[in-house]
């Protein structure tokens, strides 16, 4: 798909204060820092479209991007971040569960995970929160940039591995790298073909 277009739209607190419109939506959503609101720039591209930052916490409020005239790319704050209990991080933020138990727009949800890390509980926790609540997701592997070509398939590995453990039908993995531009074609791609079959 080209990006023939993409704009801010609308900052919003809250899901009630989000975009009236029922065009479809794609949100990007993971650990504080992993590179959400970088990967949006990197697919859009546009160096500025959305807030980067090397300090965690950065996107505080959900974040609607009209992209090509006809779909939303959201970015929303990350989750896990705070200077808290490890309770408290566990706690999904509720304008985010907000979002997802609510904004009937959505068509999927990525989910952005560090390459570099092992499998985090609070991401495997969320894609559990996501399965039974019936939201369909990805997730994109980002800062591939900083691993070698072995590291990330050994790293895809364990991770694939770590899934298996609770389901049978694993969700679709790309792997991206917003420094290297890579990544961005797949998962255009991907919504394209998820757009087509909603509009036919
Ligand atoms: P919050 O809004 O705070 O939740 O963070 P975020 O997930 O939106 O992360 P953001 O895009 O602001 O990036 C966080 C940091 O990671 C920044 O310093 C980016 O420059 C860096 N970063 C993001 N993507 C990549 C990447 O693909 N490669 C490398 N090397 N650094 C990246
Ligand atoms: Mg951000």
């Amino acid at each position: 798909m080209q990006i023939k277009s993409a704009k801010f739209y609308l900052s919003s607190h809250k899901v009630k204060d989000c975009p009236k419109s029922i065009l479809p939506e794609y949100a990007f959503i993971g650990r504080s820092n992993v590179g959400k609101s970088s990967l949006i720039n990197m697919i859009t591209n546009q160096r500025k479209l959305a807030k980067t930052s090397s300090t965690p916490g950065k996107t505080q409020l959900i974040n609607h991007f009209l992209i090509n005239g006809s779909w939303f790319l959201v970015d929303l704050p990350g989750y896990g971040y705070a200077k808290t209990s490890k309770s408290n991080k566990k706690k999904f933020q509720k304008s985010i569960t907000d979002y997802f138990n609510q904004r009937n727009q959505l068509v999927s949800a990525f989910i952005l995970v560090d390459i570099r890390h092992a499998a985090l509980e609070i991401d495997l926790d969320f894609m559990i929160w996501l399965v039974t609540n019936n939201i369909s997701f990805s997730i994109i592997f980002t800062k591939a940039d900083k691993l070698t070509e072995k590291e990330i398939e050994n790293k895809i590995k364990d991770y694939k591995q770590k899934l298996e453990k609770d389901w049978e039908i694993l969700p679709k993995i790309f792997i991206s790298s917003s420094k290297k531009h890579l990544g961005k074609e797949a998962v255009l791609s991907y919504i394209q073909e998820i757009n087509t079959s909603i509009i036919q």
